[in-house]
């Protein structure tokens, strides 16, 4: 017997399912801007041209969200902050026919970052105050985003990330991809010498300090950037997402180089799931970080 995309869908009681999705490859734009407080229709238009700023495509191409995450008022006039969200309509779409073709209703897309910050929203929202960095340390891209009392203020994303450290050591230690990559799981920054003979741990630990260092920078430097940029003076915490955030001993690595704290995010924590083979899941819970956000979407 054989079932065709529909009846996968049906078989797994996908069709008709609402579901809320992100795009983690293609960019939104997402940036955070002070404007003028000006009325609802007004603010749109502007919106609108400043998204049109980033884009290539006509005005008409680009369909535009935005949240109003603060407002004050100055010498200068009364301003609200706002996150603005921006794609191009065509791609988007494009992004979506597949998930149509399997069944899925689709009821919102999300931002990466606005997903993840909906998650801890929901779940510990007091791990959210003051300045927090979420950084996602992926496989080809580290995204470094500052949220202030719960608003994303800056979100950066850099090439980067476990693909990076993975070559490396392939290409340092003479190891196939493989290799590397389960060398990389097993030691990551613990003591190599267990797994490997003195001369080679010695080479590994130098190569993924220097890899691991690179990427710190990043993260480094976008920070610094956010506390000049927006005045604002120690974080509270950093928490770390993505699968290089499992990389052994990171976080105790990292604490060396920043003031706050590092954490793991566990999107998963205060949840009690009795199903098997969760446990596999579990044990690669910040790769969830927004898949979380999305999952409990509320219109
Ligand atoms: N236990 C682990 N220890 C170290 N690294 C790990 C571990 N598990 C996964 N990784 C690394 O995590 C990366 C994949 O992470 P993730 O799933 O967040 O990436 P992605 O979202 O697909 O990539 P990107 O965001 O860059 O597009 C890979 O480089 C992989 O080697
Ligand atoms: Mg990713």
């Amino acid at each position: 017997m054989s079932a065709g995309l529909s009846s996968l869908g049906e078989e797994y009681q996908l069709a008709r399912q609402p579901a809320a999705v992100c795009f983690t490859e293609r960019a939104l734009l997402i940036t955070y801007l002070t404007m003028p407080a000006i009325p609802d229709q007004e603010l749109v238009e502007a919106l609108r041209w400043e998204a049109k700023k980033h884009f290539s495509c006509a005005i008409d191409e680009l369909v535009i969200d935005y949240l109003v995450v603060g407002r004050e008022g100055g010498a200068e006039g009364n301003t609200v902050e706002v996150v603005l969200v921006a794609g191009e309509r065509a791609a988007l779409m494009a992004d979506l026919e597949p998930l149509k073709q399997a069944g899925l209703k689709i009821v919102a897309i999300d931002a990466t970052p606005l997903a993840w910050v909906a998650a801890i929203q929901r779940r510990a929202p007091e791990l959210l105050e003051g300045n927090v960095a979420l950084v996602d340390l992926g496989a080809g891209k580290i995204d470094i985003n500052v949220v202030r009392n719960g608003a994303l203020r800056m979100t950066r994303r850099v090439a980067g990330g476990g693909q990076g450290i993975t070559d490396a050591i392939a290409r340092e230690l003479g190891v196939s991809a493989s290799s590397a990559e389960l060398l990389k799981r097993q030691i990551g920054l613990e003591n190599p010498r267990q797994a490997l003979e003195q001369a080679r741990a010695d080479k590994f630990a130098e190569v993924i300090k220097q890899e691991v260092n690179r990427l710190i920078l990043e993260v480094q430097r976008s920070i610094e950037f956010y506390r000049v940029e927006h005045r604002q003076s120690a974080l509270q915490r950093l928490l770390l997402g993505g699968g290089t955030a499992l990389l052994r001993g990171l976080s105790g690595y990292m604490s060396g180089y920043f003031e706050a704290p590092i954490e793991l995010d566990d999107p998963f924590a205060e949840f009690h799931v009795e199903k098997a083979g969760f446990d596999v899941v579990r044990a690669q819970a910040p790769r969830f970080t927004a898949a979380m956000g999305l999952a409990q979407w509320e219109a």
